[in-house]
């Protein structure tokens, strides 16, 4: 049987709910074995899935675990979600925004993966910052103060968990039907009213070509309207990391400053703007023009930043706690022009081997280190104009600066 399901999807052929039943669960309770499962998912990657495949699969990842309620918070709840990129730290500053603006912000968070950091380990290098918050203290949060950021709880598509990390390790990361599954399950069980997706495309995303960008997009905003959710997305470039930061507790001092408003427009802060913007035109139902208004509103009163402070201290972290390490390099500029490309990939590397993500699963993440973009795309430089600090640790980097920086005549 199970045999014969792997057979259909080789020779391109749409699987019934059943046979998806069978295989995906069985694979949760131990009967089908890793490498039928790889097998299976390498034949989705190569033939695709139909509509109705793509929405049977979600549903049976959504069914393997709870399903939250937050129907009790009042609000419409809008959840942001993003495929992942180097430096990403956005929701660090737009959840504050937005929740500042009297949309409720419920916000479930992942870890790094490759060369991406996620969230909750940046959150992690505010000493004391609780990541584990359970559901009942999560709705009591969220009705006190309006934000909680939280881990995901181990019964949140616990599918997901278990096919991401095989598809993690048989190159399946990239099919786009396994990637709308897996984000809009968890989107879904969260209990959004609403779902925002930032779809990163580029050299450092999972997704390279803006062509399957907007193909993600559009199979993500179709799960949506199946299960009556409003879905919408922004397709940003991940070619270039996202702002200045990369590495954890960098990133949180970066996202700070934003929220301080000391930031002035560059793509990170403007992206930051745009999706907090989308965010609340969706919670409130205004104009993204009246919604964008507020936010700058919100950053300038002080109020996004007073409710990231609020977050912070009522999950008990100390900002005043982070450490960033105090062993420092330089990077110069070789020549004088303009910064053409910094490589988002490559910068990627460079801050795991640092230390600031895992390359294995016993590593512990050095939450000091990291990388400090002083130019972005466009900006001009001098020969010897500092490009770039590294913040180092304990562990020897062997880093070829010209694959990271171009710099134009
Ligand atoms: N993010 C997810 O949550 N799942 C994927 O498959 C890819 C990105």
């Amino acid at each position: 049987m199970i045999l014969d399901i792997i057979n259909k999807k080789r020779l391109g052929k749409e699987l019934t709910y059943k046979e998806l039943d069978t295989i995906f669960n069985g694979y949760l309770n131990g009967d089908v074995l890793d490498y039928q499962m790889a097998s299976l998912l390498m034949a989705i990657c190569i033939n695709g899935m139909s509509d109705e495949e793509i929405f049977a699969l979600t549903k049976i990842f959504i069914d393997s675990g709870d399903i939250l309620d937050f129907s009790s918070v009042d609000g419409i709840k809008v959840d942001k979600h993003s495929t992942g990129g180097i430096g990403d730290k956005t929701t660090l500053v737009i959840a504050p925004i937005v929740a500042s603006l009297g949309v409720p912000v419920i916000k479930m968070s992942g870890r790094g993966l490759g060369y991406t950091g996620g969230t909750i380990d940046k959150l992690e290098s505010i000493p004391g910052y609780r990541v584990n918050l359970k559901d009942k203290e999560i709705i009591h949060q969220v009705k006190d103060i309006g934000i909680v950021i939280t881990g995901q709880t181990a019964c949140l598509v616990p599918m997901d968990k278990a096919i991401y990390a095989l598809r993690d390790v048989t190159a399946t990361v990239s099919s786009i039907p396994l990637i709308a599954s897996s984000i809009m399950s968890k989107k879904i069980a969260s209990g959004a009213d609403k779902i925002l997706i930032d779809v990163k495309v580029g050299k450092g995303a999972l997704l390279k070509t803006k062509e399957d960008a907007k193909k993600l997009s559009e199979l993500m905003v179709k799960i949506g309207e199946f299960y009556q959710k409003e879905v919408r997305t922004i397709i940003s470039d991940m070619n270039t990391p996202l702002g200045r930061a990369i590495g954890n507790g960098l990133e949180v001092k970066e996202a700070i400053s934003v929220l301080k408003g000391e930031e002035k427009s560059n793509p990170f802060v403007d992206l930051c703007y745009d999706l907090a913007s989308e965010m609340v035109s969706m919670g409130k139902n205004i104009s993204k023009k009246d919604a964008y208004n507020q936010v700058l509103q919100s950053i300038k009163d002080g109020s996004a930043y007073n409710k990231f402070l609020e977050l912070v201290s009522y999950q008990k972290g100390d900002i005043n706690g982070i450490k960033i390490s105090q062993k420092k390099l330089d990077i110069l500029a070789p020549s004088s022009g303009i910064v053409k490309r910094i490589d988002a990939l490559e910068i990627g590397k460079l801050s795991l081997a640092l230390g600031a993500g895992k390359e294995t699963l016993n590593d512990k993440i050095d939450y000091s280190v990291g990388v400090y973009l002083h130019k972005l795309v466009g900006d001009k430089v001098k020969e010897g104009d500092v490009l770039a600090t590294l913040y180092m640790g304990n562990k020897k980097v062997d880093v070829n600066y010209d694959k990271i920086f171009t710099i134009d005549m």
